[in-house]
C-alpha cells in the first residue's frame, strides 16, 4: 500500500529543492516536524552551492537529535516553540532564537522589543515579541524534567509501534540519522476520518496535524499553487492522525488505545 514508506520521515525531498531555487531565493527553512530531525546534510550541501541561508524550525523538537547533535545548532539560526502543548511549555506564550551570529542575535533582540536599543530610543520599526519573565522562570523549571520527558515519549512511541505494527496503517518511523523525540505520535490510515471517529466514540481523543496544507490555506491563496500540485503533502493531510501522546501516558492506556484502533479494523 505504500511502496515509498522508507521516504515517509515527513522530511522535504532534496531532490526538488534544487529545481525550485532561484535567483529570488535567500533561505532554506527546515521543519523538524513532530520532532523527527529533518535531513540536514544534503540541504546544507546544497545551501552551500547556491549560497543561501538555513533556518531550522525546531518548534516541536527540543533535544531531538541529528546524527548526535541536538537540533538548532546546525542552521543559520533556528526557533523554538514553548507554546503550552510543546515537549518543554511555558504556561502562555513565548519561544526563542538561537543563533552562533552576532548579528542576527543583535536583529532578532531589537525586533521583538519594538525596535530599542536603549530606553526610548528605536533604531528601528520591530513588534511587541517579548516573553514574560515568569513564563521563563517556569521553562527553567521546566527544563530539568525535559530529557525524561523526551524517553517517555520515546518509551511510549515504542510500545504503540509494536502493537499496531501488523495493521493497515503507518506508524512514525525514526530515521537512521535521528533521535525522534516524538512531539506528537502521528499515523497515516486510508480511512483516517472513519478511524478518529471510532476512537472518539470510546472516548480516545485524536487529532489531525495538518488537515489543510500551506498552499490549500487561504492565506495563501494568493500563490495561486492549485490543489494537486503538491499530492504528497496533500496525500499525507488527508491521512495523518495523531493518537494521545504525553510522557505521562500509561502502558495501559497505549495498550488500550491500540486495542480499539485494532478492533476497528477488525469490525
Ligand atoms: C512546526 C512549527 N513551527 C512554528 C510554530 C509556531 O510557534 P509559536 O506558536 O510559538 O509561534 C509551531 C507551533 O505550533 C510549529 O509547530
Amino acid at each position: 500500500m505504500y511502496a515509498d514508506i522508507d521516504k515517509d520521515s515527513y522530511n522535504i525531498d532534496h531532490e526538488q529543492i534544487e529545481r525550485k531555487i532561484t535567483s529570488r531565493t535567500k533561505v532554506i527553512i527546515l521543519v523538524h516536524l513532530f520532532s523527527q530531525p529533518s535531513d540536514m546534510d544534503p540541504v546544507f550541501e546544497l545551501a552551500r552551492k547556491h549560497n543561501l541561508k538555513v533556518i531550522e524550525d525546531a518548534a516541536q523538537a527540543h533535544g531531538a537529535e541529528y546524527k548526535g547533535r541536538r537540533v538548532g545548532g546546525f542552521g543559520d539560526a533556528a526557533i523554538f516553540s514553548f507554546y503550552p502543548g510543546k515537549n518543554i511549555g511555558a504556561y502562555g506564550h513565548a519561544g526563542a532564537v538561537v543563533t552562533n551570529n552576532k548579528e542576527v542575535a543583535e536583529k532578532v533582540k531589537l525586533l521583538v522589543n519594538h525596535g530599542r536599543y536603549e530606553k526610548y530610543e528605536h533604531l528601528m520599526e520591530g513588534y511587541n515579541y517579548r516573553a514574560d519573565s515568569i513564563q521563563a522562570a517556569i521553562l527553567r523549571v521546566k527544563l530539568k524534567y525535559l530529557a525524561n520527558w523526551n524517553e517517555q515519549r520515546r518509551t511510549n512511541a515504542k510500545k504503540y509501534n509494536s502493537l499496531l505494527k501488523d495493521l493497515p496503517l503507518v506508524t512514525p518511523k525514526e530515521m537512521p540519522y535521528a533521535k525522534h523525540i516524538y512531539h506528537l505520535y502521528v499515523i497515516r490510515s486510508k480511512q483516517r476520518d472513519e478511524l478518529s471517529k471510532w476512537l472518539n466514540s470510546k472516548g480516545i481523543d485524536t487529532g489531525v496535524h495538518y488537515p489543510i496544507p500551506l498552499h490549500l490555506q487561504p492565506a495563501y491563496k494568493y500563490l495561486g499553487i492549485a490543489k494537486g500540485s503538491l499530492p504528497v503533502v496533500e496525500e499525507f493531510c488527508s491521512e495523518a492522525l495523531s493518537l494521545p501522546m504525553f510522557p505521562e501516558l500509561k502502558e495501559e492506556q497505549i495498550e488500550l488505545i491500540a486495542k480499539e484502533v485494532k478492533n476497528f479494523y477488525d469490525k
